[in-house]
């Protein structure tokens, strides 16, 4: 307390003595003589229920995350630089990265209070199948090179916390082994190869394992710069020689029985128009996204060549130095599609404001990347999970403080563009 207050406080207590009816009854130098004797009040020492850490400490167990943020710096620590490096890379100088980070803030939060939200319901509907959230975990490649647990690590936590996983055809482990720690067939991401027939394999063995949405990713094929990864793996991308054991001479799950060995295409090479869902369709009965649209041109060209549903992604920043937020492109793809299909947005999505900012532009779920291979090489599936409560927490809270008791009711008049004030 301030010198000032703490006369000002006096005086107070002075005035309130004088007046009182015991000063008049027994008068005052019996009081000060009783005030002087009483004992001071027992005071409670005030243990924090939780240690408080300073921001930059690293959490040693996965309960302790505050937000996903907080498995960045043990995922770092754990990760081999250039793991880290793969990971964490984006094209040139990164900078589309911060630009999807910040595109977020771009818009606020129009917060109804007094609304009952007893029965908040998070709940949404893809196809006929009911998720709890609308928190999708995307297609991450390799994340063996992450943890020793890897895609079985997140399926399991994808079970556990009821999410949609969707796994990368680029996967470290079998989509059947997959599947099977999941308990229920995954979405599958393809990358297509330059040969019809390779692409033809993946795509029906993905089938017959059960899986019944194929994303085809479409945002890698012109190619991407990514500085980050080539410094990170040093001077010209030479390897450590132990690194020889898992990089080369072995096949990804996925390509086992292909003619190219080792890594899937991430479909440099061949020649890719829109005509190719056509192709896609003649091979499977799975229901098919494309992922990686960013306009609205190529929103009404996914509902003209009949996709049953588009992803909004810049691939996390690592597609394209675009500087272009994916935040930004939702909202003309989401017009353009009109609610005739379901819209699925990622790139930079981090707290459960993101996620309700990007229902609010038109998205019917929304993807988390880089969280969960942060919190998968820090506690495996334990951190993974840890990372799902934590989005949905704040996704929960979110909706409660702006009145929308259910995903439907969070619309464009949940949130403030500040760009335009509307
Ligand atoms: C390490 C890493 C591997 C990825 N592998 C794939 C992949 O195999 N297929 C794919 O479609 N997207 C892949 N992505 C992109 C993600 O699916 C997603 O679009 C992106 O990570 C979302 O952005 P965020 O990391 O900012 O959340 C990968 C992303 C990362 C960080």
């Amino acid at each position: 307390m301030a010198p000032s207050d703490i006369s000002a406080a006096r005086r107070n207590f002075l005035r309130l003595l004088a007046a009182s009816p015991l000063v008049s009854a027994i008068g005052l130098p019996a009081v000060l003589e009783a005030l002087q004797q009483a004992k001071p009040l027992a005071r409670k020492k005030v243990t924090p229920p939780v240690a408080v850490t300073p921001k930059d400490a690293l959490i040693t167990a996965a309960s302790e995350a505050v937000d996903v943020m907080d498995f960045e710096a043990v995922a770092r620590k754990n990760l081999l630089p250039a793991h880290w490096a793969y990971m964490a890379t984006g094209v040139d100088e990164d900078a589309t990265i911060k630009a999807n980070h910040e595109g977020f803030s771009r818009y606020q939060l129009r917060m109804r209070p007094l609304v009952d939200f007893s029965k908040l319901d998070m709940s949404i509907q893809l196809f006929g199948r009911k998720w709890d959230t609308p928190i999708v975990l995307c297609p991450v490649a390799a994340q063996k090179g992450f943890h020793t647990e890897g895609e079985k690590g997140t399926a399991k936590a994808a079970r556990a916390k009821g999410h949609l996983m969707c796994l990368s055809n680029q996967t470290s482990t079998s989509v059947e082994d997959v599947n099977a720690a999941r308990g229920e067939p995954v979405w599958f991401q393809l990358y297509a190869r330059p040969d019809f027939a390779g692409t033809t394999q993946i795509v029906k063995r993905a089938e017959a394992a059960g899986c019944p949405v194929l994303v085809w990713t479409v945002d890698l094929i012109g190619g991407s710069n990514r500085e980050t990864l080539r410094r990170g793996e040093g001077p010209l991308g030479v390897r450590a020689p132990f690194c020889k054991e898992c990089h080369e001479g072995r096949v990804v799950p996925m390509a086992q029985g292909l003619p190219i060995g080792g890594n899937i295409e991430r479909g440099g090479g061949g020649v890719f128009t829109w005509d190719y869902i056509k192709r896609l369709r003649d091979i499977t009965k799975m229901k098919l996204f494309v992922k990686g649209i960013q306009t609205g041109e190529d929103g009404e060209l996914a509902i003209r060549n009949g996709l049953d549903g588009v992803w909004v992604s810049n691939h996390g920043g690592r597609a394209g130095e675009s500087l272009r937020p994916t935040i930004d492109s939702l909202p003309e793809v989401a017009a353009a599609i009109g609610g005739r299909m379901p819209v699925i947005v990622d790139s930079g999505v981090r707290h459960g404001t993101d996620i309700f900012k990007a229902l609010a532009l038109g998205a019917t779920a929304v993807g988390v990347g880089r969280p969960q291979v942060w919190s998968l090489a820090a506690f495996g599936q334990e951190g993974v999970e840890a990372m799902l409560d934590i989005l949905r927490r704040e996704l929960q809270m979110t909706m409660r403080q702006t009145g929308a008791t259910s995903i439907d009711k969070i619309t464009r008049a949940s949130i403030i563009d500040r760009m335009r004030l509307g």
